[in-house]
């Protein structure tokens, strides 16, 4: 799985964790850097979707950026929540909240979500019980 995050000390539910801190790049520009992180199996790429008539759809690189480090589970202690921030509903920041209470040095994992991709699969290594054994 590469690198992952752990905390030395436990999370509450609820705390904030961290932000998916990183560059906004269109689709189009994702879709081609998609492709290079796909060949290495290592994907920076998250969504991010705006609210309203005038939302914004786009992608967030976070191979230079922060929050990038937390792997994906299939039993996750960690979600993801978009964030509105002074009143900008088009593009919402990512920020990742504790599902449950987190003990220290677990690691922190949010389920990716990630949808079937035609013709590729990657395996899922996140261990847990009811893992679904592939990321896609
Ligand atoms: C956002 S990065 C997470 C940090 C990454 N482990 C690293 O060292 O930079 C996402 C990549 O981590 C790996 N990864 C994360 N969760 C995984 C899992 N449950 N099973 C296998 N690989 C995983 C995959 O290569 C995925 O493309």
């Amino acid at each position: 799985k590469g690198w992952g995050i752990r905390s030395p000390e436990l999370i509450p539910r609820g705390s904030f964790v961290c932000e998916y801190v990183g560059e906004y790049i269109s689709d189009d520009e994702a879709e081609s850097r998609g492709i290079r992180y796909d060949n290495q199996k290592m994907s920076r790429l998250m969504d991010v979707y705006g609210n309203g008539r005038d939302a914004v759809h786009m992608c967030i690189d976070a191979r230079h950026g922060r929050g990038r480090f937390l792997n994906h589970s299939c039993e996750p202690n960690v979600f993801k929540q978009r964030v509105f921030c002074d009143h900008h509903v088009r593009l919402p920041r990512i920020a990742f909240f504790a599902l449950v209470d987190i003990p220290p040095r677990v690691e922190l994992c949010y389920d990716y979500g990630y949808v079937d991709v035609p013709g590729k699969t990657m395996p899922c290594l996140c261990g847990a019980k009811s893992c679904k054994k592939l990321l896609y």
